[in-house]
């Protein structure tokens, strides 16, 4: 999914791995909404609505960020979804990017996962960054043991990192170096912006 590469790469049968497009966003929607409504992964106390996926997906695309999605073949509707973020937004931080992923829960334990994070660290690889962070809930498993399977470094667990309906949670962070990336000089940093239409 480089510039100079395709970005349809055939996955398992039914299943393509793609940049995201605009006709996606309302599937985006349905999977973010779900994962807000467990209460465990995404800690929103309301789901958004098509309009928020839509801020989302222009931002992604005018900073140069990376949003990618699993389609189902025979409809080609999302049913799986992952993207790369700031962590701050100041110029000394350019080169650290936050994953998040997302899959439909009718299609989990099926690879799906494992498929999308290796595509974004390849892709992260790419754009030149050094460090790929994934903040996770210490009640969240499923998640924790994927990344740990990619040798994402446990760095962190912060107390009460957030409060949702009720409860404190704990929040761990996870990095992924990225030994390619190599700079030097005085400049700012940048990253290479992600190729949609590639
Ligand atoms: C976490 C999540 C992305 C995993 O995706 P997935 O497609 O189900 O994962 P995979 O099938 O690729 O599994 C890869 C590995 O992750 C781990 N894993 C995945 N689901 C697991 C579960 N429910 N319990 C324990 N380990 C699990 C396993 O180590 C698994 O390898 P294995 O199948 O060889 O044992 C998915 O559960 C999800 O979307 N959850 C809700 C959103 C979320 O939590 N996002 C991450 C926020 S940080």
């Amino acid at each position: 999914m480089s510039n100079s590469k395709k970005t349809t790469i055939p996955l398992v049968d039914n299943y393509t791995i793609r940049a995201v497009k605009e006709q996606d966003l309302p599937f985006i929607l349905d999977i973010f909404n779900e994962c807000i409504l467990d209460h465990s992964t995404l800690l929103y106390y309301e789901t958004v609505n098509l309009d928020y996926i839509q801020k989302w997906y222009q931002a992604c695309r005018s900073s140069g960020y990376a949003a990618i999605a699993i389609v189902d073949k025979t409809t080609d509707h999302p049913i799986a979804y992952a993207y790369l973020s700031p962590t701050h937004p100041f110029p000394a931080f350019s080169l650290s990017t936050m994953l998040a992923i997302y899959i439909s829960s009718g299609h989990r334990r099926r690879g799906l996962g494992r498929v999308l994070v290796s595509e974004l660290l390849k892709i992260a690889t790419q754009q030149k960054f050094k460090n790929v962070v994934v903040y996770i809930s210490t009640a969240n498993t499923a998640s924790i043991k994927l990344f740990e399977s990619f040798q994402f470094k446990y760095v962190g667990k912060m107390d009460y990192w957030a409060y949702n309906f009720g409860n404190f949670i704990d929040g761990l962070t996870y990095q992924y170096i990225i030994p390619e990336t190599q700079v030097s000089g005085q400049e700012r940093p940048t990253f290479e912006p992600f190729s949609w239409e590639s």
